[in-house]
């Protein structure tokens, strides 16, 4: 068994892939296409729910199925309105892995999901909230920084992998996210005790991506410092930041915040009700960038390892390259 295989042992066996090198859940992105490309690969796919419908998320992973010889997940994420309805289609087509994103997992949750053989994976903002999750029966944790591409938390990938590995990663399997765009940052956090990793913004380029080629365009040309971090105008309207390509849309953010933040200061919304509002523009931003091509005014959700991603190429070898480069850092230490 090669050193990589060794170090990603507990990963592969909980995903049941080759690689435990997840392809992280992109809304638009990750559909049938990618994520069946990237699970075929060797890795793991995980479909996009987003604020899909449960017939809309019934159909999609139906379709996957159809196009996968391997094992994909689904992410859910937890303040969705029909987030049980959610967790019922997935039990209906026996989908082995839930990843549940946005927040902690409301009450019932993690049982329905565990109910039905699935094992649930959930993402760890602290090592605090981490190792509730652990108490909670989590089968693994994604700890994701700041880097990463689309909605993120304040800490960076290296701060969270040292608060957080030490501790916890004898008890579940933790995959690390945010920023890694080659193989040798995968070594390194194997090495600190991860049992795998989730990278989004390496696959959007993938051949299989069904991402509007201005969409692909707009990565291939970007370096690191482009992707930034939409900012919160308004202290009462709190926003979970999003990280982005800079472009007009960045500007259009701004004004819908002040627009969000009126209603709510007319009582026109209630918190919950602005929130979700903002969560909505997004959704819809990303579609106009993703799917129509407008690279300007939609949102371009990419992480600093933008500047990483330099060609179009099928996940196969995309997945082939960052094994290739982490088994050649690992070899290089002896
Ligand atoms: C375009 C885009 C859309 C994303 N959408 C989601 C999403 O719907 N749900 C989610 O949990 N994470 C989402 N993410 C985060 C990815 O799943 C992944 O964790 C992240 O991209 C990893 O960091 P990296 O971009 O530095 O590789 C998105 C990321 C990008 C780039």
């Amino acid at each position: 068994m090669s050193k990589i295989n060794d170090l990603m042992a507990r990963g592969t066996e909980l995903l049941g892939s080759d690689y435990a090198i997840l392809c992280g859940a992109m809304s638009w992105v990750s559909e049938r296409h990618l994520v069946s490309a990237i699970s075929n690969a060797g890795g793991f796919g995980v479909i996009a729910c987003g604020a899909m419908t449960p017939a809309l998320l019934d159909a999609e992973i139906a379709g996957t199925k159809a196009l996968a010889t391997r094992n994909f997940g689904v992410n859910l994420i937890t303040m969705h309105p029909q987030l049980f309805d959610l967790i019922e289609v997935c039990a209906k087509h026996r989908v082995g892995h839930v990843v549940l994103a946005g927040g902690l997992p409301p009450k019932g949750s993690l049982e329905a999901i565990k109910a039905s053989g699935a094992k649930v994976i959930c993402f760890a903002p602290t090592l605090a909230l981490a190792k509730k999750l652990v108490r909670s029966g989590v089968d693994a944790l994604v700890i994701e920084g700041m880097e990463a591409g689309g909605h993120i938390g304040p800490v960076s990938t290296s701060v969270l992998a040292q608060e957080i590995l030490p501790t916890l990663a004898d008890e579940v399997p933790v995959f690390v996210a945010g920023g890694i765009g080659r193989g040798e940052a995968i070594a390194a956090y194997l090495e600190m005790g991860a049992s795998g990793v989730q990278l989004g913004t390496r696959f959007v380029c993938a051949t299989e991506s069904i991402a509007h080629p201005n969409f692909k365009k707009a990565f291939l040309r970007a370096s690191a410092r482009e992707a930034v971090a939409s900012v919160q105008i308004d202290p009462r309207l709190p926003v979970i930041p999003v990280r982005a390509l800079k472009n007009a849309g960045t500007e259009a953010f701004t004004v819908k915040q002040r627009e969000v933040a009126n209603k709510l200061d007319k009582g026109d919304v209630d918190m919950m009700e602005a929130q979700l509002e903002i969560e909505h523009y997004w959704a819809g931003a990303l579609r106009r960038a993703v799917i129509d091509g407008d690279v300007e005014n939609g949102s371009l959700m990419a992480g600093q390892s933008v500047g990483m991603v330099s060609e179009e190429e099928s996940a196969a070898a995309i997945v082939a390259s960052l094994v290739q480069q982490a088994e050649a850092a690992l070899h290089a230490r002896g």
